[in-house]
């Protein structure tokens, strides 16, 4: 594998999940396979989860991670071709990738959308301009579109937690006070569409996701007829899809709550608000797998930057 900017570039879920857990298991059998190799993580947004995990995954390779807040402290980068530079953008992405590669051997981005532009967004700008530009293997540490490291770690979290051969997984809207992105969501359905579960939506009506994404993954507007006979509810706020980046609802009605989730467990990319999105009683219960989500991040990154270390 030379890059991992999407779940699509998972060929064998099932395989990946079971190299994961090796690891996980393990996490130091691979120190010398990254030693004297460097990983630079580039944020154009926060982070707390990916910025530590990929930098322990990492270590737990061999690695040496370097970071940097690209929006917060580097030049502004252009990536418009042929742009007169005259404006607040100091350096292109043509220059910025081919330096920063010739400081690491992996390069990992994190680059949210606009929500503003949904044509520009869905072009994944950044994270392509790095894939063509960096001479170096390119890992998404989520975009505009997709967070597959989120996607692969939430199969993995799955796998460890099913008492079930095919069981129910649900993947729920909850309100949000900000517009947020579908990239969590967008990758959670791909890494479902790929596992032996029986997997469902359920968001209010002007929420559905794209559906190059959803395909024929049924879509319920009921959230308690949805929820019947769940195993895991997934839950995350994103912003309309339809009416691009709008916030349509806040209907506390959506709110995951103890009642509403019965003895499914919960999961949660984080971070989480608190009694807006899902109660404190679901949260802080043994329902809960939000902290597995966390601790499985590093595995699902280690394991990324192993294949990529493979092939090299
Ligand atoms: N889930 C996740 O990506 O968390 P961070 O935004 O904190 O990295």
């Amino acid at each position: 594998m030379k890059n991992y900017t999407s779940i699509n570039d998972i060929d064998n879920i099932n395989s990946w999940i079971e190299e994961a857990q090796e690891l996980k298991a393990n996490p130091l059998k691979n120190i010398e396979l990254g030693k004297n190799k460097t990983l630079g993580l580039l944020f154009f947004n926060s982070s707390l989860r990916t910025r530590l995990s990929t930098q322990k995954a990492a270590l737990n390779l061999g690695m040496n991670p370097i970071v940097m807040n690209v929006s917060g402290d580097a030049w502004g980068i252009e990536f418009g071709d042929g742009t007169i530079m005259n404006g607040n953008t100091a350096e292109h992405i043509k220059e910025a990738a081919a330096v920063v590669s010739q400081y690491c051997d992996v390069i990992a981005v994190r680059a949210f959308p606009s929500l503003t532009d949904k044509e520009k967004d869905e072009s994944e700008q950044v994270l392509k301009s790095f894939v063509k530009f960096a001479s170096v293997p390119i890992v998404s540490m989520e975009s505009a579109t997709g967070h597959p490291l989120q996607g692969l770690t939430d199969a993995i979290t799955i796998s460890e937690n099913s008492t079930k051969k095919r069981p129910k997984v649900v993947l729920s809207w909850a309100p949000h006070v900000k517009a947020l992105p579908h990239a969590v969501a967008n990758s959670f359905t791909q890494a479902m569409q790929k596992m032996d579960v029986e997997f469902v939506i359920a968001n209010p009506e002007g929420y559905n996701l794209n559906p190059e994404i959803t395909k024929d993954t049924p879509i319920y507007h009921n959230q308690k007829e949805a929820f019947r006979d769940a195993d895991f509810v997934y839950t995350k706020n994103w912003s309309s899809y339809d009416d691009y980046g709008k916030i349509l609802n806040t209907d506390a009605d959506w709110m995951i709550t103890k009642e509403k989730i019965g003895a499914a467990k919960f999961m949660h990319c984080l971070p989480v608000r608190r009694n807006m999105v899902v109660e404190d009683a679901v949260l802080d219960s043994d329902s809960s797998l939000v902290i597995e989500q966390a601790n499985n991040r590093t595995f699902a990154a280690q394991l990324v930057l192993k294949k990529i270390l493979e092939n090299e």
